[in-house]
């Protein structure tokens, strides 16, 4: 499996996690909520983690660092990061309509986003000389 085809799987892992929570959302069942946001929460962190602990600071050493295509998704992923966390707390306060709006927020940047990595950043990493299978691996350990 290519670092693209494993990440563009688990961004649909994300969303298929993301899926069940925002219905429950919908539905006003806030236990339910609460109880869908941890595993939520996690794998999206997880995802940031493999890409910013590993796969970004190898690309860095032959793309170099500074103010190109992955600082842009850094930035992304703490805006992302602080949506969730506005989400986390939306769903504690059983506040439905902030939770339903930062919900749409959070799907539409997530998405935006993922596509930016899916079109372009992974294919940048498929074609750098770097040792893709090592990568792959260090990233499956990485935890949330
Ligand atoms: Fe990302
Ligand atoms: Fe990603």
């Amino acid at each position: 499996m290519s670092i693209k085809e494993y990440m563009t799987h688990d961004h649909r892992e994300c969303d298929n996690l993301y899926a069940p929570l925002e219905e429950a959302l919908n539905g006003g069942d806030f236990e339910k909520a609460l109880e869908l946001f941890v595993p939520f929460k996690e794998a999206m962190l997880r995802h940031f983690a493999m890409e910013e602990e590993v796969l970004f600071p190898k690309m860095e050493e032959f793309i170099g660092s500074g103010e190109g295509p992955i600082y842009v998704m850094k930035m992304e992923h703490a805006q992302i990061k602080s949506i969730i966390d506005q989400l986390g707390e939306a769903i504690e306060k059983r506040d439905q309509q902030k939770a339903l709006g930062l919900g749409e927020t959070f799907m539409i940047m997530t998405q935006q986003h993922n596509m930016k990595e899916e079109q372009i950043l992974y294919n940048m990493a498929e074609q750098l000389p770097m040792d893709k299978e090592a990568i792959l691996q260090q990233m499956k350990e990485v935890k949330a």
